[in-house]
């Protein structure tokens, strides 16, 4: 029975969708362990991503099947060309009410002001450690100083609500917790922490790398300030908030290993090369670039997004016994 277009994106648990996740761009400027291979990094040629209408098309549809907010990753989304444009061109289309960009923030002293201006709504900058040599240690770059002058630029240029998300390793960045909380209280940025999930291109993870939510909070409540819960608004946000006793900022933890938020998801991605997925660690795709280059109607391009989200399991299944990550990295697919 084919099915009918024009109807939400519901999926056989129920979840409704109404996020889009999309990536601009595989390539990035620095090499973050948990996400890239360190050589041999094998991009998408140009020709192969999506345009810039190709992706506008592709949100008007979603727009039409009940998706209501855009984010826009990679890769690194600041190093594809003439971004702005791209976000006001979304920006133009009917029904969408938010997007959202979620980089690391090294090209952002150059780019604030213009995203400010194409009409983003919100940024996320991931930065894991606060000190430079930790930092070379995960992304094998420096520019730790950069992504610092990139908050500064956005906060500079009218982002008034910045988050910082942090990747958090067992028996690697215990140091970088306290600071990177005091760092977020002093400069009032909303930190997020993620547990370190199977995504990474050279295949190390292992749970025993995972420093879980539930640690990071006792640390944060022990050496920082006292924490208290506070109530979820948005029940599809992965972050589970508390707020410091002082009142001065919040903290949040992604326990994407430790406790699945799979149950509220209401995302769906899109990855450079136009392949619908329905989830970070799904293996299957839907092709949505070869009805867009084949001359496809919009009609063809929903029944994609439907079978997409028909196919949606109920959740990662990490716990399993016979759980294999992705083929594709984190980068390969978008955050
Ligand atoms: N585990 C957890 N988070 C990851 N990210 C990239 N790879 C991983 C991984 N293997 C994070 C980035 C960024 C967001 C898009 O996803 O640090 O904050
Ligand atoms: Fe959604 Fe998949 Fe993430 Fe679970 S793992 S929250 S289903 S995207």
């Amino acid at each position: 029975m084919p099915i009918e277009p024009q109807t939400p994106l519901i999926d056989r648990f129920g979840r409704v969708h109404t996020s889009l996740r999309i990536s601009v761009t595989d390539r990035c400027n620095i090499r973050c362990f948990y996400c890239m291979p360190l050589e041999n990094v094998r991009f998408k040629p140009r020709q192969e991503l999506l345009t810039f209408e190709e992706m506008t098309r592709v949100v008007r549809v979603a727009a039409g099947l009940g998706i209501n907010k855009l984010r826009l990753t990679g890769g690194e989304p600041l190093v594809r060309s003439n971004l702005s444009q791209l976000i006001r061109m979304l920006r133009e289309v009917p029904g969408i009410q938010e997007i959202a960009l979620t980089t690391n923030g090294i090209l952002l002293p150059d780019q604030a002001a213009d995203l400010k201006s194409s009409g983003l709504d919100r940024l996320n900058v991931s930065l894991d450690a606060i000190s430079e040599e930790m930092f070379e240690r995960i992304t094998r770059r420096q520019g730790v100083q950069k992504v610092f002058d990139g908050i500064a630029a956005a906060k500079a240029a009218g982002f008034g609500n910045v988050r910082l998300n942090a990747v958090a390793i067992q028996n690697l960045t215990e140091c970088e917790i306290v600071p990177l909380a005091n760092f977020a209280r002093e400069n009032d940025l909303h930190l997020r922490f993620i547990e370190f999930m199977p995504l990474d291109a050279d295949r190390a993870w292992d749970k025993s790398k995972v420093l879980s939510g539930q640690q990071l909070r006792e640390i944060i409540s022990r050496e920082v300030a006292p924490l208290r819960s506070v109530n979820r608004h948005d029940k599809s946000q992965p972050a589970t908030d508390y707020e410091y006793a002082d009142g001065k900022q919040r903290v949040g933890f992604i326990n994407s290993v430790t406790e699945p938020f799979c149950g509220a998801c209401n995302r769906l991605r899109i990855t450079a090369e136009g392949q619908l997925r329905n989830c970070l660690f799904g293996m299957e795709e839907w092709d949505a670039r070869q009805v867009l280059r084949n001359g496809g109607t919009d009609t063809e391009l929903s029944e994609r997004f439907q079978s997409c989200v028909q196919a949606k399991k109920p959740s990662h299944g990490m716990d399993s016994p016979d759980f294999v990550p992705p083929e594709r990295a984190m980068y390969q697919i978008g955050g």
